[in-house]
C-alpha cells in the first residue's frame, strides 16, 4: 500500500506509514458490524439535528446529511452498496460514503462525537429493537402454553422427582410450570431492556465534548429514557449486552428442560405425545425414525448461547476505563444470541400448539407407577396412624402390589388390610388418579381447578403485556 493510501483512511493525517494489510483486515469489523447499518444511520441523524439546533451546523448542512445518510440507507438495503474493509467498520464506511456524496458538511458529521458513543449507542439501539421483537416472540409462545394447559387441565400424567414416577399430576399444571419459567424470562428481559435504556451519545471519545451539545435532545430524539450519566463508564461498559445474554442462557436452559422432556415424551417408551410430521425427521438408514429434531437442536443451542455469555463476561473482565478495542469483540457473540434466541422462541412458539397429547397412554403411566402411595399415607394419617408408621404401612403394600402386579386402586379392601392401620371401603376414593390430583387444590397445587385458575390469571398477565 502507497503512504497516499495509508493518509486516505479518515486518521490518515497522523500516520506515515500504510496499515499492514493483514493489521487491516485483522482490526476491521464491517464484515460483521455492518448489520447496525440502520441504527448508526438513525444514530447520525439525531445527532446532526441536535449540531442543527445548538448552532454547530447550519439548516442546510444539516439536511444535506440527512438526506445523504437517508440514501445510504436505502442503497444499503438495495445491496447497492460498495462496503469497504479499509474503512474499518461500519461507521466510517458510511461517514465516507456521506462525505462522498455530499462534500463538506458531511464531514462536520463528526463534530463532538466519536465513535466509541457512536457505537456504544449504535449496539444499544439495535439490542432495544430485537428485545422487542423477542419480548413478543416469547408472549406467543406463553399464550400457546396456556391455550395448551387450559385444554389439558384435567388430564392425568405421572408427575416425577428423580424421573422416577413420584404422584400424578395434570398435564396442564405441568405445563403452566412452563409457563411460570418463561414468566420469570420475560420479566428479565423487560429489566435489561429498561436498564439499558440511556444515552451514550455526547459521551464522545470519553471524556465528553467542548461543543455545546444538548445531550437530552439526542437522548429524547432516539427513544432513550435519559442520556447515560457518565462519560467515561458510556463508552466502555457493555453490562447491557452481558445482561441479554445472561437473560438468553437462562431462556435457553428453560428451553432445553422443555426440548428435554418433549424428546423423552415422544419417545415409544413413554409415548405420551406426538410431534407432528412437521417438526420431526426421518433417518436415512431405519425406516421406521421419526425423530424430534426441533426439540433436540433447541436443546443443542443451549451451548453456544452459555458460550457466548462467557465470551462477553470475560471479553469485560479487567478491562480498565474506558473504551478498549476489545470491545469490538462485542458484536459477534451478541448477534448470535440475538438470532439463536429468536430462532428458538420461533420453533417452540409453532410447535407448542401442535402438540397431541396422549391422554390415555398417560393417564395408565401414572397408574403403573404407584403414583397414589403418598395419598394412601396420608389418608393413614388423617385417621391416626403417625406418618412414619404410614410410610412404612403403605410401603408394604407397595412390596406386595410389585410383586402381584397390581396398583394400589386394583387391590381388595383386605388385600390392603393385611399391611396395618385403619382402612375402610372410602381409601379407594383416595387411590384414584382423579381423587389424588383433586386433592391437591391449593394455590399451586395440581389440581384441576387450580391449573383453570392459574390460567386465568396467566392470561390477564399476557393481556396486561
Ligand atoms: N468498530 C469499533 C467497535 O466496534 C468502533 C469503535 C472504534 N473506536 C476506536 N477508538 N477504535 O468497537
Amino acid at each position: 500500500m502507497s503512504q497516499n493510501d495509508s493518509t486516505s483512511t479518515l486518521w490518515g493525517g497522523r500516520f506515515s506509514e500504510a496499515t499492514d494489510a493483514f493489521v487491516q483486515r485483522f482490526t476491521a469489523s464491517v464484515d460483521f458490524d455492518k448489520r447496525l447499518y440502520n441504527h448508526d444511520i438513525t444514530g447520525s441523524i439525531a445527532h446532526a439535528t441536535m449540531l442543527e439546533r445548538v448552532g454547530v451546523l447550519s439548516h442546510d448542512e444539516k439536511e444535506s446529511i440527512i438526506q445523504g445518510l437517508t440514501e445510504i440507507g436505502r442503497q444499503i438495503d438495495e445491496g447497492q452498496f460498495q462496503w469497504s474493509v479499509a474503512l474499518e467498520d461500519v461507521h466510517m464506511n458510511i461517514e465516507s460514503a456521506l462525505t462522498a456524496k455530499i462534500g463538506i458538511a458531511g464531514k462536520k458529521l463528526h463534530t463532538g462525537r466519536s465513535r466509541n458513543d457512536q457505537v456504544a449507542t449504535d449496539v444499544r439501539l439495535y439490542l432495544r429493537d430485537e428485545i422487542d421483537v423477542i419480548a413478543k416472540e416469547l408472549t406467543r409462545l406463553q399464550q400457546g402454553i396456556v391455550d395448551l394447559a387450559q385444554r389439558e387441565a384435567d388430564t392425568i400424567m405421572p408427575g416425577f422427582t428423580h424421573l422416577q414416577t413420584a404422584q400424578p399430576v395434570t398435564f396442564g399444571h405441568h405445563l403452566m410450570a412452563w409457563y411460570e419459567m418463561l414468566s420469570r424470562d420475560y420479566s428479565r428481559l423487560i429489566d435489561c431492556r429498561r436498564r439499558m435504556n440511556q444515552c451514550p451519545l455526547g459521551a464522545a471519545a470519553l471524556a465528553g465534548t467542548t461543543y455545546p451539545i444538548d445531550r437530552e435532545q439526542t437522548a429524547h430524539h432516539l427513544g432513550f429514557s435519559q442520556p447515560t450519566r457518565n462519560s467515561l463508564d458510556s463508552v466502555s461498559d457493555r453490562d447491557f449486552a452481558i445482561e441479554f445474554c445472561s437473560f438468553a442462557a437462562i431462556l435457553l436452559t428453560h428451553l432445553s428442560r422443555a426440548s428435554e422432556e418433549l424428546i423423552l415424551w415422544t419417545s415409544s417408551q413413554f409415548n405420551f405425545i406426538n410431534l407432528p410430521d412437521r417438526f420431526c425427521t426421518g433417518s436415512s438408514i431405519m425406516p421406521q425414525k421419526k425423530n424430534p429434531d426441533v426439540p433436540e437442536l433447541v436443546r443443542g443451542k443451549t451451548g453456544r448461547v452459555n458460550g457466548h455469555l462467557i465470551a462477553l463476561l470475560t471479553l469485560m473482565k479487567s478491562q480498565p476505563l474506558a473504551y478498549n478495542k476489545d470491545n469490538q469483540e462485542d458484536k459477534e457473540p451478541l448477534f448470535d444470541a440475538v438470532d439463536t434466541v429468536r430462532d428458538c422462541l420461533r420453533a417452540f412458539a409453532d410447535m407448542i400448539p401442535a402438540i397431541e397429547p396422549k391422554r390415555e397412554v398417560m393417564r395408565e403411566a401414572a397408574k403403573r407407577g404407584f403414583a397414589t402411595a403418598t395419598d394412601l399415607a396420608d389418608y393413614l394419617v388423617r385417621r391416626g396412624t403417625p406418618f412414619r408408621d404410614a410410610h412404612e404401612i403403605v410401603g408394604k403394600a407397595v412390596g406386595y402390589g410389585v410383586k402381584t402386579g397390581k396398583d394400589l386402586s386394583e387391590m381388595s379392601l383386605p388385600e390392603l388390610q393385611q399391611f396395618g392401620g385403619s382402612i375402610e371401603e372410602d381409601v379407594f376414593k383416595v387411590l384414584t388418579l382423579e381423587g389424588s390430583v383433586s386433592a391437591r387444590n391449593h394455590i399451586g397445587g395440581t389440581a384441576p381447578d387450580q391449573v383453570r385458575r392459574a390460567v386465568s390469571v396467566a392470561k390477564l398477565e399476557l393481556a396486561d403485556r
